[in-house]
C-alpha cells in the first residue's frame, strides 16, 4: 500500500533520514515513534508530498508518487496545530476541501453530517464557530475535514497531544474505532510510547533518523531489537556488571557472557529467598502497580510489583531482589 525506498532527506544542515525503508499494508494502523528529531514528521511530510526527498522513492498503490504533487496522492493530513480557521463554523471547515473541490451544496451537507456523526461531533455543534470549542473537539473537527476528502491514507501528526491525560486516552480509543470502521490504511505519528502500544497494528521505532525496528506492540516491546528500542519503548534498567554478578548467583550463570543486558520492571521480583540484598529509593504508585526504584551493588534498578504487595514498602527499606533470567534483553556490545 505505502512503501519507502531507501527514502533520504537533508536539510541544509542536518539529514533528518538516512534512507528508511518502510512498508505500510492496506487498512494498517501502523504508527512511526520515536524520541523528538528523530524524523517523524519529516517522513509523514515525505509521504503527503510536503516535503521532497533528497533520494529514494515513495510509493502508493503501487504506484511511485515521488514527483506527484500532494493534492493528487489521495493523502489526508492531521497537523498536531489542528489548523482550523477560526472564523469559520465547525461545518465550514469541515466542508473546507469540498468546497475547493466545487463538490455541490447538497452533497457537501450530507457528508459533512455523515462524518461529523463518525467523529462524534453532534448536529449543534456544526453551527458553532470552532473558536468555541474546547481542545478535544477542534481536534474530531481536524480529523473530519480530513476525512470528508475520502482520502485512501490518513495521516496523523501527534493528533492528541494538546490535550489532557484523561481526554488523550478517551480520544484514542475513539481513534482506534474510528479507522477501523472507516477501514483506512493510517499513519500516525507519536513520541508517547503508550499510545503507540495501545494504537497500532504495527509500529516503526526510529532513533535519530534510521529505523531501528518495525513490529507490532507486542514484537517490539517484548523482542527489543536494539538497547535504544528497549530503553525508549516502555521502562527497563541496563544491569550494571556488579548488580549482574550479584544477581547471577540465584540463576547460575545466566547473566554472564558479552554484552548489554537490559531487564523490564516487571521481571524483577521482590523479597526473593536468598536474593541479592538491595534498598528501597523512590516508590511511584502508579493505581495497579508501583513502580520501586530500588539501590543494588551502588546503581539503581526498577521494580514494578502489585500496589497491593507494595502496600509495606518504605523509603530505606531492605528488600532482596531476583529476576527470571531468561526475561532479560541481551544485547551485543555498543556501538
Ligand atoms: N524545515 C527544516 N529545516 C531544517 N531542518 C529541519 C526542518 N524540519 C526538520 N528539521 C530537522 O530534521 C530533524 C528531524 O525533524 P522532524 O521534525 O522530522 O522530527 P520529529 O521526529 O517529528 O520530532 P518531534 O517529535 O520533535 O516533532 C531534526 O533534527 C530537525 O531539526
Ligand atoms: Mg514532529
Amino acid at each position: 500500500m505505502i512503501r519507502f525506498d531507501a527514502l533520504r532527506v537533508a536539510y541544509d544542515d542536518s539529514v533528518a533520514l538516512h534512507g528508511l525503508d518502510l512498508e505500510v499494508a492496506e487498512g494498517e494502523f501502523f504508527t512511526l515513534l520515536g524520541p523528538s528529531g528523530c524524523g517523524k514528521t519529516t517522513a509523514l511530510r515525505a509521504l503527503a508530498g510536503f516535503v521532497q526527498p533528497t533520494s529514494g522513492r515513495v510509493h502508493v498503490d503501487g504506484r511511485d508518487v515521488t514527483d506527484v504533487p500532494s493534492e493528487r496522492r489521495g493523502v489526508g493530513m492531521v497537523f498536531q496545530s489542528y489548523a482550523l480557521f477560526p472564523s469559520m463554523t465547525v461545518a465550514e471547515n469541515i466542508a473546507f476541501g469540498l468546497s475547493v473541490q466545487r463538490v455541490a451544496r447538497a452533497e457537501q451537507r450530507e457528508r459533512v453530517d455523515r462524518v461529523a456523526e463518525q467523529v462524534g461531533l453532534r448536529p449543534e455543534q456544526l453551527r458553532r464557530g470552532v473558536a468555541e470549542l474546547s481542545g478535544g473537539q477542534q481536534q474530531r473537527v481536524a480529523i473530519a475535514r480530513a476525512l470528508v476528502l475520502r482520502p485512501r491514507i490518513l495521516l496523523l501528526d501527534e493528533p492528541l497531544s494538546n490535550l489532557d491525560a484523561k481526554l488523550r486516552v478517551q480520544l484514542r480509543g475513539e481513534l482506534q474505532r474510528l479507522q477501523r470502521e472507516v477501514g483506512i490504511t493510517t499513519v500516525y505519528v507519536t513520541h508517547d510510547q503508550e499510545e503507540a502500544l495501545a494504537l497500532s497494528d504495527r509500529i516503526a521505532v526510529l532513533s535519530e533518523g534510521r529505523l531501528a525496528q518495525v513490529g507490532t506492540p507486542r514484537e517490539v516491546y517484548e523482542q527489543p531489537a536494539t538497547a535504544q528500542v528497549c530503553d525508549f519503548v516502555g521502562e527497563a534498567t541496563r544491569l550494571t556488571d556488579a548488580q549482574r554478578r550479584l544477581l547471577a548467583g540465584l540463576d547460575g550463570d545466566g547473566l554472564a557472557g558479552d554484552g548489554e543486558v537490559w531487564v523490564r520492571p516487571e521481571h524483577v521480583r521482590l523479597a526473593v529467598d536468598g536474593g541479592a540484598p538491595a534498598v528501597v529509593r523512590t516508590l511511584a504508585y502508579r493505581g495497579p502497580s508501583t513502580m520501586v526504584g530500588l539501590e543494588l551493588a551502588g546503581d539503581p534498578l526498577l521494580a514494578a510489583v502489585p500496589s497491593a504487595a507494595a502496600v509495606d514498602l518504605a523509603l530505606g527499606d531492605p528488600v532482596t531482589v531476583g529476576l527470571d533470567a531468561h526475561r532479560v534483553h541481551r544485547f551485543g556490545a555498543a556501538r
